[in-house]
């Protein structure tokens, strides 16, 4: 059918008519029922720019301090991806402002987390050579249970090399974002050390130049990585309007702002009615979060 201009639905309409533009509704129903999807390689922006943005994660690799992190210091057994992660992306290269900024990582924000969304956290995940698992959780991290059925994080993922069980892909439990609540201890798989194995889990096949995108309810893991060379890939992560986002972004070049335009500002909070003092809040933000809550409703 053709999708109109319905009052009912203002704000969908346009993320519903983008998303077919973009021949993703497939990928939205798979996200509906399964909780996770995979976008085919180079579908979401050229081979060029997933090599941009490969070689920006090398780059940082090289000169960063990995002790600098503290999630990096925990070390290969311990540390919850058993490689290094590099977090706070947006002001060190511009590649990952333009992936936030690119019509399927928004269009699928919007759908799950509508178009008041915002940005959570960019985050790359790095290994190299043969790594342990990251086990099972969702994304919700932090938030009690019970969660809410329509989620309050989405993550995009951007492949940047060939995701494979071998390379130590995602382990995906398909529907588990229906489930609305954290996996228990005596859930992990047995491959990840837990005491009951959960064999409902899936390897994610996702050749470089694809996108991961899963519901923030879905749980997932990751599998060892069993062959040589390097695996990455960058999270971007939105949230809904009122969950406090895991990376702070007040200190954002004026200069980006200028270069990436209104929408990067509101992404990273600029435009937030939340935080009044006195003065109470300023009635044309908050008018604007609500006009873009459409799906209220879900
Ligand atoms: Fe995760």
């Amino acid at each position: 059918m053709d999708i109109g201009d319905w009052s009912a639905t203002d704000g969908l309409n346009d993320v519903m008519r983008t998303a077919r533009e973009l021949g993703i509704e497939r990928n939205l129903l798979e996200l509906e029922a399964f909780g996770f999807t995979v976008v085919e390689p180079f579908k979401a922006a050229p081979q060029a720019f997933f090599e941009r943005m490969r070689d920006a994660v090398y780059s940082l690799i090289e000169t960063e301090d990995p002790a600098a992190v503290r999630i990096n210091r925990l070390g290969k057994d311990t540390g919850p991806a058993g490689g290094r992660q590099l977090f706070h992306l947006l002001q060190k290269d511009d590649i990952f402002a333009e992936a936030l900024l690119n019509p399927f990582t928004l269009t699928f924000g919007r759908y799950l987390m509508g178009c008041s969304l915002r940005l959570y956290s960019s985050v790359a995940f790095y290994k190299s050579d043969q790594v342990g698992t990251t086990l099972l959780h969702n994304d919700s991290t932090g938030m009690p249970g019970p969660l809410p059925h329509y989620g309050n994080v989405c993550n995009v993922s951007w492949v940047l090399t060939d995701y494979t069980r071998e390379n130590g892909t995602f382990y995906m439990v398909p529907g588990s974002h229906r489930q609305c609540r954290h996996p228990t201890d005596v859930e992990q798989p047995q491959m990840m050390g837990g005491s009951a194995p959960d064999e409902r889990g899936v390897a994610v096949d996702a050749p470089a130049g694809s996108l991961i995108v899963f519901h923030g309810n879905t749980w997932h893991g990751t599998f060892p990585k069993t062959s040589s060379g390097r695996r990455a890939h960058v999270a971007l992560a939105v949230s809904r309007n009122y969950v406090n986002p895991a990376e702070n972004y007040d200190d954002l070049p004026a200069s980006m702002l200028t270069q990436f335009g209104p929408e990067l500002a509101r992404l990273i909070g600029r435009d937030n009615w939340q935080g009044y003092r006195s003065e109470g809040p300023e009635l044309a933000r908050m008018g604007a979060v609500r006009a873009a809550q459409w799906n209220q409703y879900s």
